[in-house]
């Protein structure tokens, strides 16, 4: 998970936050936040997630990495984040938009928590995404997640889960965000605030 985690920093690291309040949402075992909060340690972190099990594991990996002061992990809903109106300076949410059925009231959640000049980073995948890609990527994550049956299905129910470039664009435009920008890296789509590049710009 290193070089995805490096990839969501570097993206992160272009908007310039060095710190403030973070949170990511859906965040399963927390491997995201934790590694951020260890590169960049002003962030202030809350994962949340659904699933109390994954919460749970979260906490674990964090203690593990002796980082559990400065993180914490809740139970929570993507639709009813647990913070105050524009409170947040990061918000980051990976691989998780394909499991919600609302992304519009998810997207004005985002847009209510979010100061002002806070940035996010959003990434899933993208079921519009060549087949080729597809392909290459279904083979990876057998040689590196095949030994578990339950597992080996995994990353085609996803993007088979997913939505559509259009589909997203559509639900960005009905929702309250503004100042976004969306974009594809082979099977992902990322979604990412542009204040802070407007401004340097
Ligand atoms: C594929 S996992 C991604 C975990 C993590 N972000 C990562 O990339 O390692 C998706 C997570 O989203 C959580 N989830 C699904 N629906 C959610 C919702 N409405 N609100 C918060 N979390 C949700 C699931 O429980 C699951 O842990």
């Amino acid at each position: 998970m290193r070089i995805p985690c490096q990839r969501v920093l570097k993206r992160v690291g272009v908007k310039g936050i060095e710190g403030g309040r973070a949170m990511d949402v859906g965040t399963g075992p927390g491997i995201f936040p934790i590694f951020l909060s260890k590169a960049i340690p002003g962030f202030r972190f809350k994962g949340i997630d659904l699933s109390p099990v994954m919460i749970d594991l979260a906490k674990k990996n964090a203690t593990e990495a002796g980082i559990n002061s400065r993180i914490e992990f809740e139970v929570g809903s993507a639709y009813s984040l647990p913070v105050e109106n524009h409170s947040l300076d990061l918000l980051l949410c990976i691989n998780t938009l394909h499991h919600l059925d609302r992304p519009v009231d998810f997207f004005n959640e985002v847009a209510r928590s979010l100061k002002g000049e806070g940035a996010f980073v959003i990434v899933d995948f993208h079921r519009d995404a060549s087949f080729v890609f597809i392909g290459i990527f279904n083979l990876l994550w057998k040689f590196f997640f095949g030994k578990h049956p339950k597992a080996r299905g995994g990353f085609l129910e996803s993007v088979r889960s997913s939505y559509t470039l259009q589909e997203c664009l559509t639900f960005l435009k009905q929702s309250k965000l503004r100042d976004w920008k969306l974009y594809t890296r082979t099977v992902e789509m990322w979604i990412e605030s542009t204040t802070h590049e407007r401004r340097k710009g």
